[in-house]
This record gives C-alpha cells, structure tokens and sequence, in this order.
C-alpha cells in the first residue's frame, strides 16, 4: 500500500531527479579560486537549498507535455528527459542569482531563513559570485540542449528574455514616478517581469524541448505567467501579514523600501485618501503608519488574495486546455501542476 501510495504521488515520483538536481547544481558551481566557489556554493548546499519550486514545475510540465513516443529528430525518451533535467538546473541557477543580486540592490541581511550572502562575504563577492552563476547557466545551456533541430537556440532565446524581464521588472521597482506607483497595472508588469518571467519562459522552452506545437508552448508559457503573479500577489500579503521567523526575511519590507504592493493599490481604491500618501511615498515613517491603518481597514488583503485566485485558477485552466491524454502519468503529472496552484495561494511562507 505504502508503495502504491508512492505511485500515485506526483512529487515522490520526481523527488530522485529533484535531488540529483541538487546534487548536479552543487557540483557545478565550482570555479578557479576557492573562495568564489565558496560564495557560488552557497545556496546550493545540502539544506540550503529553498523550496525548489522552479525544478518541481518544469519536471512536471516536462512530464505534462511530453509525446509518448522518441521522436527521431528530437531525440530518445532519456536523452529528451535528460535535457528537462538540465533546463530545470539552469533556471535554478538564474533564479538563485536573482535572489543574490536582489540582496544586494535591497541591503538585504537574510535570506531562506539564513544570513545572505552579502551579509556573509560582502556585496562584492556577492555580485560576481551572481555573474559566475550566470555564466554557468547559459554555458550550460550552450553545452548540454543541443539536438538536430537547433532547438538550443530558441531556449537560450527564452531564457535571455527572462533575464532580461527579471533586470527589467528590478528597475521598473527601483524607478518609478508617483503615479506609477499608484498605478495596478504598472505594479502587474512589474511583478510578472520580476516574479513571473523566469518560470513562464522555462516553461515555454519545455515544450520547445519536447518538440511541442505552438499551441502547447503557449499554454505551458500562460501556466508558468499565472502561477508566477498568483505566487507574487501572495508574497505580497505575506510582506503584511507575516513574521521575519516566519518568512526567513523581514517583514513589512516592501512598505518600509518605499515598495507599494497591490493590498495597498486595492485599499486607496476604497480610500482615496491613501493616495495622496502614495504619491508622497514612505520616507516619513508616519507615511507607513497611517498607510497601514488605512489596509486595516480596508479589503485590500482579501482583494488581493482573490486576484491571486484568480491567478491560480487561470494556471490551471492552461493545464485543462492541453491536448487530452490517455496517458496515466501524464494526467497525474497534470494534475499535481494544478495541486500546486492551491497550494501555492494557501501557503503561509
Ligand atoms: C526578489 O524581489 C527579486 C527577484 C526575484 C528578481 C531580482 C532581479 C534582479 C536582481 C536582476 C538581475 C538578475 C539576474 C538573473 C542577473 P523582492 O526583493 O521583492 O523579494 P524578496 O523578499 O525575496 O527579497
Ligand atoms: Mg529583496
Ligand atoms: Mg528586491
């Protein structure tokens, strides 16, 4: 029973690749000099490793979309799985250097619950251990999704392009004029560029792996985009709601940086005095304080987690317009992407 138990859940049956991700990340990040090897280690280390979100959903839309039988021009069944496992590394690797340059443009001293690396070795290791783990990635990438079709060359495109979104969305949020600032569908594109565009393009270059149609490369990317902002909109309430123990980093951050998140975008909709707060932004404290009150009072945590709702439930119907499967580990692998968007919105940390 226990292992028919075993079977039928979708993340023990991709826990083995998950760890030998793991394993390969660590392995991976070695470079010349001992102590840049160090700083690039850092979040790779046995327990450091954070909720692995990124390789979990590209194994399993890998899983989701992937054609039953090898495909002469696409490869064999463990060549193609193979290539999964490498794009999963490589969007790891981007997103861990996210995390270490996003800590030190935010002063950051904690992250996953640990010091930062920028609090441990200073910001200067911290940005080129980030470069060096950039470097592995897309030489990675070079290296390891080569087939006949040139396949590797859009996925390195897709993967470019979020880089490029993920700097981007950095400095929308850095720069930004009173009125974006107020403005909801301004603070949309910026979290999907910052949150969003890493996991829907790996996504999208999944089903390009796979030798997918457009159209399936479409819904995997729209999966990818709406579990990104669902994800985002619920960090964003956290920032509220929860604790630094925890989150594993400060709390009340966003407001305090000056960052206005979409609880408060919805609660100056229903007081409109809030706004003339916004546009003057936070560096008075007594800003932060009276913009707090006016949350408290307002609905903006429950608007914002219905748009997260709403976000989840349009991942999911991504996963429900795939092509139909007879496939049963296709469908359970479905299923659990669509597990994960109810998870994703209950989650507390
Ligand atoms: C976290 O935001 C920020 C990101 C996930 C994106 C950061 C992007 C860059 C630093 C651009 C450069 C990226 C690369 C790959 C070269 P946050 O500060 O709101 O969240 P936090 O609470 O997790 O710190
Ligand atoms: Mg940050
Ligand atoms: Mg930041």
């Amino acid at each position: 029973e226990q292992m028919a138990k075993e079977l039928l859940d979708p993340l023990a049956l991709i826990k083995d690749e998950v760890s030998e991700i793991s394993n390969r990340l660590r392995s991976m990040v070695v470079a010349e000099v001992p102590e840049l090897t160090l700083a690039a280690g850092y979040f790779f280390r046995a327990g450091a490793e954070g909720k692995r979100t990124c390789p979990t959903v590209l194994l399993l839309m890998a899983s989701s979309i992937s054609m039953d039988m090898a495909d002469p021009i696409v490869g064999s069944k463990n060549e193609i799985r193979e290539r999964y496992m490498r794009l999963a590394e490589i969007t790891e690797l981007i997103h861990v250097t996210s995390l270490i340059h996003d800590d030190v443009l935010d002063d950051a001293n904690t992250r996953r619950g640990m010091d930062s690396l920028n609090c441990v070795m200073g910001k200067k290791l911290a940005v080129l251990a980030g470069d060096f783990l950039l470097s592995k990635a897309f030489s990675t990438a070079a290296v390891s999704l080569d087939n006949a079709e040139g396949h590797n060359i859009k996925v390195i495109l897709l993967l470019a392009t979020a880089v490029n979104n993920l700097v981007t969305g950095e400095f929308m949020q850095m720069r930004i004029t009173p009125i974006q600032r107020c403005s909801m569908d301004y603070y949309l594109q910026k979290s999907y560029y910052k949150t969003a565009a890493l996991i829907s393009n790996s996504c999208k270059a999944v089903a390009v792996l796979a030798g997918q149609t457009a159209e399936v490369a479409t819904l995997a990317y729209q999966y990818g985009k709406h579990l990104g902002i669902a994800y985002q909109l619920i960090d964003d309430i956290l920032d509220f709601t929860g604790t630094s123990a925890s989150l594993g980093k400060g709390s009340l951050s966003d407001i305090h940086q000056g960052i206005v998140t979409a609880p408060i975008l919805f609660a100056m909709e229903e007081y409109p005095q809030l706004r003339v707060i916004v546009e003057q932004g936070f560096d008075d404290p007594s800003n932060v304080d009276a913009a707090l009150a006016y949350l408290a009072r307002s609905k903006g945590i429950e608007r914002t987690r219905l748009l997260a709702a709403e976000h989840a439930k349009l991942a999911a119907d991504a996963i429900d317009a795939l092509p139909e499967s007879k496939d049963g580990s296709v469908l359970i692998s479905r299923q659990a992407l669509k597990d994960l968007t109810e998870k994703l919105i209950k989650r507390t940390k």
